[in-house]
């Protein structure tokens, strides 16, 4: 039996600047990588990069950074301070770069994916760091983790303000996409993950969100091993 797991764990950077945008779209945007495409012109620095993930992290450091472009031939990372919305006539299709936005200081950032390929893939090797700053870079991976003094790190930093998780199984093909609540129950989940060890009750603590149509967000309280309706570290 293959199963195949996507797990996806953002946190929301709580910015006023972004606030009339979230409250448009009711959720925030995800950014994402474009493969193909390069916004020419509006650099305001080029730096090396191994790798595309350490590009858009150096990008999310800068307050003026508004978007990179990766050219994978040269490792040439180009920092930019326009975005395809504010520039358009200059954004094109080329197959050896990668585009994308940073809105690290406000909506959406990914700080954790785990691909798992059948049942026992949660014992392969994998990366666990404290330092978000080790973690982070390496966007592309799919099999490490940041611990929980890594978030809290993060946090301190940040600012961040609530955490969202997205996991698609193949087998039964849902889509499990919650959004942990503005609400002290939902406080007490971004606790869990930043620095109490206490597990907090799982009902009402989270938003399904509209592709949601996953059986274990709709059983709340089921959650847990020990103990029922519990986020546990298990989970999800
Ligand atoms: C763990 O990190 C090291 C150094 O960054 C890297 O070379 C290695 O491929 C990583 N291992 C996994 C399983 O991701
Ligand atoms: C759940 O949603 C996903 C994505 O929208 C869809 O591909 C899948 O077929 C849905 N699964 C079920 C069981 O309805």
């Amino acid at each position: 039996m293959e199963i195949f797991l996507y797990v996806l764990l953002l946190i929301l950077v709580h910015q006023p600047a972004v606030v009339a945008d979230r409250h448009q779209s009711g959720v925030c945007r995800d950014n994402r990588e474009e493969f193909g495409y390069a916004l020419v012109g509006h650099d305001f620095r080029t730096v090396h990069a191994d790798n595309f993930g350490r590009c858009f992290f150096e990008c999310t450091l800068e307050e003026r950074c508004q978007s990179v472009t990766y050219h994978w031939n040269g490792k040439e990372c180009k920092m930019k301070k326009e975005t395809k919305k504010s520039r358009p006539e200059d954004f094109v299709e080329n197959p050896a770069a990668t585009y994308m936005e940073n809105n690290f200081r406000g909506g959406w950032t990914l700080i954790g994916r785990f691909v798992m390929k059948d049942q026992n893939s949660m014992e392969d090797e994998s990366n666990t760091s404290d330092s978000y700053r080790t973690i982070l870079p390496n966007y592309n991976s799919n099999k490490q983790y940041l611990l929980r003094n890594g978030f809290k790190q993060l946090k301190d930093d940040m600012g961040f303000t609530q955490i969202r998780f997205y996991c698609f199984k193949k087998k039964p093909g849902r889509v499990f996409h919650i959004m942990a609540n503005k609400n002290t129950k939902g406080a007490n989940v971004v606790k869990f993950f930043t620095e109490s060890e206490t597990m907090p009750t799982v009902c009402g603590s989270f938003t399904r969100l509209p592709d949601d149509n996953s059986s274990l967000a709709a059983n709340c309280d089921k959650w847990g091993y020990m103990d029922y309706n519990r986020w546990d570290i298990n989970l999800p």
